[in-house]
């Protein structure tokens, strides 16, 4: 199967896929990188990899359809038959996701449906929360909350900052991303309605 990843910032999601893909027996092959961020750290990362990269800042188009639409022209380049988000801080529009949906993944931080939006570890220490962990999921048009795929959670533990508490999560990130597009690639979950139906990743 061809992967597209799309990335804002460092792209550590994106180099633990890259990296799963290596694998001989892996269903998935890393075919192109965008971002909306042209010194998105991830880019330099992906080129390295030999990786088509492709930056669509959004300051250069005057609407968000003028900047889906050469998203998309950069797609039908690289038919991808699944999109990754992995850490991709903007909004799709419905008609993005009508594209994609049921074949569109994203990560995120927090064990949804706890915690959708930003700032998820503040908020999960704030809730005097003793568990945290990320979740990657099937993208619909509301925010965080397509149906689960595979989560994985890690202890909050005393003295915690968000930082500290983030860089814990990444771990399981990085181990979660790469089971579930595999499971996905493999046919052995599909996105049916409002649920992920057959196998789930765990980590
Ligand atoms: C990660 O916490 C991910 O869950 C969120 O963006 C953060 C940065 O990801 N979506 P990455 O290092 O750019 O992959």
């Amino acid at each position: 199967k061809r992967v597209v990843v799309f990335i804002s910032g460092s792209g550590s999601n994106m180099m633990a896929l890259i990296a799963a893909a290596k694998a001989s027996d892996y269903p998935a092959e890393i075919v192109g990188v965008v971002s909306d961020k042209a010194d998105a750290g991830g880019l330099a990362k992906a080129a390295a990899e030999g990786i088509a990269t492709f930056a669509f800042p959004r300051k250069d188009y005057d609407s968000k359809d003028a900047h889906e639409a050469a998203i998309f022209s950069a797609l039908d380049t690289l038919s991808p038959d699944i999109l990754c988000l992995a850490g991709y801080m903007r909004l799709l529009t419905p008609t993005f996701i009508q594209r994609y949906e049921g074949r569109m993944l994203n990560i995120h931080p927090s064990l949804l449906p706890l915690f959708p939006g930003l700032h998820t570890h503040q908020r999960a220490i704030d809730a005097g929360m003793r568990i945290a962990g990320c979740t990657v999921h099937f993208v619909t048009e509301g925010m965080d909350e397509g149906p689960t795929i595979g989560q994985a959670a890690v202890p909050i533990l005393s003295g915690d900052t968000a930082e500290s508490l983030a860089a814990r999560v990444l771990t399981v990130e990085h181990q979660i991303y790469p089971q579930a597009l595999r499971l996905f690639a493999e046919g052995r979950v599909t996105m049916e309605g409002s649920k992920a139906v057959g196998a789930e990743a765990s980590a």
